[in-house]
């Protein structure tokens, strides 16, 4: 009853809210409904790995309740936060047309919902469907503060592949035994890299392998001859992961929510904020299959939790407690088999990619050590060669401000960052192969919070190249606002002269791993106003500094101008 109440009043708020932005609606898709959800940030105890400890979680789920919406629908989600932490969520590969407000980055779009108070989040899915996620986007609370968004097509439109029997959300996630909050905390403060995991988990279960978890198992019980669809979601914090099942195939349909030609393979890889549907067909003998995640680790030198997390693939009318296939996960270092899915991603309907380019980017994406200026180095100087780590974008560390970046360009408030974020690297070296490495040579960055504009209705190109200094690796590069057109990528220094790109069906994406010791080609249109982050979705780069912002100004008209902010926006 109380829940009627609720949804009552949002139901009022959202004929309000409807009436005061129609205008901007006018053009927008008609007919979608508006899905209300109520999160409360709420702190639960769980005893995972024989430890028991308080985590943050929504509605004290974990992993946390699903949006559900159809493709065009009006979403309005009220956060309440009822632990003494900040919070905030991202709705991670939601486009946000015209409502970065309710994008969620921290100090980025907002200031963090402090201990007792609500913001609600307001978005419309416009032409979006597939799988995408939400997590928190404060500190390393993400944790355990995620859970995905499953956008169906509209009413009577199929999929464009065989209806699956059942569909399950897979949740790839990695825990720790310590507070995630104060671990971000010790480890910038150590200055050096992050611990491994205590465990990889999918929903939130670790599987038998690790202590005390033979009965911490998620299992799907399947019919023999059917098939499922998977919606994979890769929710980890610093790990990127291969997932698996034991002699079953998977078909790759479905990329960051964008549907793909079928690719069918043994394995995928996923990095943080990368989803997949995939198609697997119980077409096995009556039996008991594992479903394993691993570590995939492209840096050298790096500590890495190696312990695959099982999950069951479980046959009806198979014995009980019966013994599991493994799954076949390649070893942890195969940047083939990364390739080889990357490779199978093509998108499967016509695609609008830029053919022209307005504003060219050349961004490199990397680690730094910067010296030691701590007067206790053997606390605070815990990087390679005695330096503190530091990671960057164009060598620029970035530093979020302590309002929003949103904020202070919307309101004018001088002061909080500057728009000289350079669209080359400001020296030009052998990248990958002739980085500097070690001091003497410096391995240092530059901090600032360093934006770029861009001109409303740009095309873009941004070419993200990776560099060797400190390692080589793998960086999993998510944009804000945007999903965008992966028209190339290759091992070593980007060159123009010899790079392939595919005009024809590149995927469209929202995160994209640029392959380690290479480079990766991306194209959007600027077309959505306000302020989106660009940055490493591997937790430890983010806090490290491995971002920037792009500005995307107004256009012409309320359609292309970004409204005013909403009323109950979190105070810094
Ligand atoms: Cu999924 Cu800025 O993140």
């Amino acid at each position: 009853m109380a829940n009627l109440i609720t949804s009552f009043r949002y139901i009022c708020l959202g004929l309000l809210l409807y009436a005061h932005s129609m205008y901007v609606m006018a053009q927008w898709p008609r007919g979608g409904s508006t899905r209300f959800y109520d999160f409360k940030v709420q702190t639960m105890s769980v005893t995972k790995l024989c430890n028991t400890k308080e985590i943050v979680t929504i509605n004290k789920m974990f992993p946390g309740p699903v949006v559900y919406a159809e493709e065009d629908d009006r979403v309005i989600i009220k956060v309440t936060n009822e632990t003494p932490h900040n919070a905030t969520i991202h709705w991670h590969g939601v486009r946000q047309m015209l409502s970065c407000w309710s994008d969620g980055p921290s100090y980025i779009t907002q200031c963090p919902i402090q201990a007792g108070q609500t913001f609600t989040y307001e978005f419309t899915l416009v032409h979006q469907k597939g799988t995408l996620l939400w997590h928190a986007h404060v500190s390393w609370l993400r944790a355990t503060v995620h859970g995905a968004i499953v956008i169906y097509p509209k009413a009577g439109v199929p999929y464009p592949f065989k209806y699956p029997y059942e569909e399950h959300t897979i949740i790839l996630g990695e825990y720790w035994m310590r507070d995630v909050v104060q671990l971000e905390q010790a480890v910038v403060a150590s200055g050096g890299g992050p611990p491994p995991a205590d465990a990889f988990t999918i929903n939130g279960h670790p599987g038998p392998n690790y202590n005390c978890s033979n009965n911490d198992v998620y299992k799907i019980d399947v019919v023999p001859g059917k098939t499922y669809l998977l919606r994979i979601i890769s929710a980890a914090l610093n790990m990127e992961n291969f997932f698996a099942i034991a002699n079953h195939k998977l078909t790759i349909v479905e990329a960051d929510g964008e549907y793909t030609k079928p690719f069918t393979t043994d394995r995928v890889m996923l990095g943080p904020g990368q989803t997949l549907n995939v198609l697997v067909t119980a077409d096995q003998k009556i039996g008991r299959y594992s479903m394993g995640m691993g570590p995939y680790m492209s840096a050298r030198n790096i500590p890495f939790q190696n312990i695959t997390s099982v999950a069951y693939f479980q046959y009806l009318g198979a014995i009980p407690n019966s013994v599991a296939l493994p799954a076949p996960l390649p070893s942890f270092n195969d940047n083939l088999a990364v390739k080889t899915v990357m490779d199978g991603l093509k998108s499967l309907n016509p695609i609008n990619v830029p053919k022209e380019i307005d504003t060219n980017l050349f961004i490199t994406i990397g680690l730094n050590v910067q010296k030691c200026r701590s007067k206790n180095p053997q606390q605070n100087c815990q990087g390679t060669n005695g330096g503190v780590m530091a990671a960057s974008m164009n060598n620029i560390s970035f530093i979020r401000p302590n309002i929003s970046v949103l904020q202070a360009y919307y309101k004018k408030i001088n002061g909080y960052y500057t728009d000289d974020f350079p669209g080359v690297p400001l020296q030009f070296y052998d990248f990958v192969n002739g980085a500097p490495n070690t001091p003497p040579n410096n391995t240092q960055s530059l901090n600032g919070t360093r934006i770029k504009v861009l001109e409303y209705g740009a095309r873009v190109q941004v070419i993200l190249q990776d560099t060797g200094t400190v390692s080589t690796e793998n960086h999993p590069i998510h944009l804000h606002g945007y999903s965008f057109y992966v028209v190339g990528y290759g091992t070593g220094n980007y060159n123009p002269q010899t790079a392939n790109f595919n005009l024809v069906d590149p995927p469209y994406m929202n995160v994209i791993g640029v392959p380690v010791g290479g480079w990766a080609a991306i194209r959007f249109t600027a077309d959505n106003p306000g302020v989106w982050f660009m940055h490493c979705h591997l937790e430890i780069h983010l806090s490290w500094g491995l971002s920037t912002v792009f500005i995307v100004k107004n256009g012409q008209g309320a359609l292309e101008t970004l409204p005013h902010p909403p009323a109950d926006l979190p105070r810094c």
